[in-house]
């Protein structure tokens, strides 16, 4: 069986991922995942911490700790907050490990002796009290062109003009607040990927047919258009991987360099013996999740490092960019208090089903989306639990108060039955398409077929006929509508299971499923579980969660 390799971008360690970030990135990533364990596929579900970076080395530098106990700790912190999310990884590692520091060197020397490295000068600030280059945020002054206090050395945030940090009139350094800084000359490496272009279109050509998003092709091609340019890999900074080349031993690789080989060393870190078989054959399918801002890194550089370094390792085949959720109409901030991140999220609404549905359901899969509280409100309360959680709920208990007639071995209602194969039908290939919000709404259709078959029958009132006059035609045709309802309810069961596990599992009980289900369940006719008493798989969110949330913006 040939192997699939699925991965989320590798999230910055230094900030608690907002659920913006979440719905980007991990959780598709985790939904597609699950729809391959129930496929029954080889694959693995790699991410982990991208734990270097200039933040990270600021952030310790103001705390006064060791970079590496710093980011350490956050990794730890991260990671259980995604397993809070009930995020299933085959791994979960991080960019600061043995095993990808020697995969980073082998890929730099390799690239390095195929010529594909070349030298670049630049003029950098320099702070001469906390002794360190300063990235262009950590650089502060007036604005040469409108002359407000606090520009930054890439942009001013009030006139929005593209700055550099040499136009910045008195600037200061935002981690002492000092103005000791000067302008130093450095040489610094870089990828050559502008001798990299003609073999990076043509893998493009090739590749971007397998289901890339809209917005990763069109950017990509917007960067080949243009023409591509060396890009920097080595920093005058400490915290990260020291670059393995004489004349370069006091600089690090930039993180963007080693966090994408972050995905290879962090199988490897999985499992030693086991990392090359799913990174090196030929015909391994890797699918690669992440958030707009990431598409460059998974569709130019990172290939370019892999092709350039000729060392055989499986570029990527499907790349998913999702567009960026909004809260209530605004952009996220910390700062301002809008938007919750994963942390708050889940101390105020703690199944983390609720999120990942209601998340999945706005999930910006091809266009910007709002979260909205009421937005919210409304999934959870009348989709997923007044849809689905009500379906199982009503069809379970029809049937324990009409158990003396009820037979479970009649008949199911044909043409409801066709109708059920032909949406599933629908949500394996939206999943094929890796479409997961549309698979999901599919799951919410076949809700509603089950639902408008209860009030559309009645079959309470068919019941009663059938009990009170002893009538075997009504006991009849009550079985035949209650076999169907339990069919649609069992197979609901099973489809939410990559969204939503835990209820799934909640609701496979009461047909005596105990496993992770697979696609090959939904051809068993289902049997109930005997003697469980229906108790239902969801609840409503109360007026104090909703409060709480709204908060938020
Ligand atoms: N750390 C980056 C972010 O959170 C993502 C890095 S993706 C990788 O935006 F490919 F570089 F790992
Ligand atoms: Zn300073």
């Amino acid at each position: 069986m040939s192997k699939i390799i699925v991965t989320s971008a590798l999230p910055y360690v230094n900030s608690t991922p907002h659920l913006g970030n979440f719905v980007g990135s991990v959780l598709p990533a985790d939904v597609y995942s699950n729809y391959l364990r129930m496929r029954g596929d080889d694959f693995i579900f790699i991410c982990g911490s991208d734990m270097h970076g200039t933040a990270l080395e600021v952030r310790a530098l103001r705390d006064k700790t060791d970079p590496k106990v710093l980011a350490t700790q956050l990794h730890e912190t991260a990671k259980s907050l995604f397993l809070k999310f009930g995020c299933n990884f085959t791994y979960y590692g991080s960019t600061h490990t043995e095993q990808n520091k020697e995969i980073t060197d082998q890929i730099f020397n390799a690239l390095y002796k195929n010529k594909y490295i070349t030298e670049t000068q630049h003029e950098l600030p320099y702070c001469n009290t906390d002794k360190i280059f300063l990235a262009d945020r950590f650089i502060e002054g007036k604005c040469p062109k409108c002359g407000y206090e606090s520009a930054r050395g890439d942009q001013c945030d009030k006139c929005q003009n593209l700055l550099d940090p040499k136009d910045l009139i008195e600037p200061h350094c935002t981690i002492c607040g000092k103005k000791n800084i000067v302008f130093k000359k450095t040489k610094n490496l870089a990828l050559d990927l502008e001798k990299l272009q003609p073999k990076l279109e043509k893998f493009f050509e090739q590749t971007s047919k397998n289901e890339w998003s809209k917005n990763a092709i069109n950017e990509t091609k917007k960067y080949f258009k243009e023409g591509l340019r060396p890009r920097d890999i080595s920093r005058n900074t400490k915290w990260g991987f020291p670059v393995p080349l004489t004349g370069f031993e006091d600089q690090v690789f930039y993180v963007w360099f080693d966090a994408p080989i972050g995905y290879i060393g962090i199988t490897k870190e999985w499992n030693a013996p086991k990392w090359e078989s799913y990174w090196k054959a030929k015909d391994t399918t890797i699918v690669q999740f992440m958030g707009k801002d990431n598409i460059v890194f998974h569709s130019i550089l990172f290939p370019g490092m892999l092709l350039g370094s000729d060392l055989g390792y499986t570029l990527v085949h499907t790349l998913k960019s999702y567009e960026f959720l909004n809260w209530e109409g605004k952009k996220f901030s910390k700062s301002r208090g809008i938007g919750m991140d994963m942390a708050e999220a889940i101390s105020v609404v703690k199944d983390p089903d609720y999120w990942r549905f209601a998340l999945m359901l706005t999930a910006p899969e091809n266009a910007d989306a709002d979260f909205t509280t009421e937005g919210f409100v409304e999934s959870v309360n009348k989709i997923m639990n007044g849809k689905i959680g009500n379906l199982l709920q009503r069809v379970l208990t029809l049937i324990n108060t009409n158990k003396e007639i009820f037979d479970s071995t009649a008949k199911v209602d044909m043409a409801v039955s066709d109708k059920l194969d032909d949406l599933v039908k629908k949500y394996t290939n939206f999943f094929e398409k890796v479409e997961l919000r549309e698979a999901l709404k599919t799951v919410v259709e076949i809700t509603d077929v089950g639902n408008s078959l209860i009030s559309e029958k009645e079959p309470w009132l068919i019941a009663k006929t059938a009990q009170s006059l002893n009538d075997p035609t009504s006991a009849k045709e009550f079985s035949v509508i209650m076999n169907t309802l339990l069919k649609i309810s069992y197979t609901v069961g099973i489809l939410i299971f990559p969204f939503v596990p835990n209820a799934s599992a909640r609701a496979l009980k009461y047909f005596g499923i105990e496993k992770t289900p697979t696609l090959a369940l939904l051809s068993k006719a289902p049997k109930l579980a005997p003697k469980l008493e229906p108790k239902p798989i969801f609840e409503k969110l109360t007026d104090e969660q909703i409060k709480k949330i709204k908060s938020y913006s």
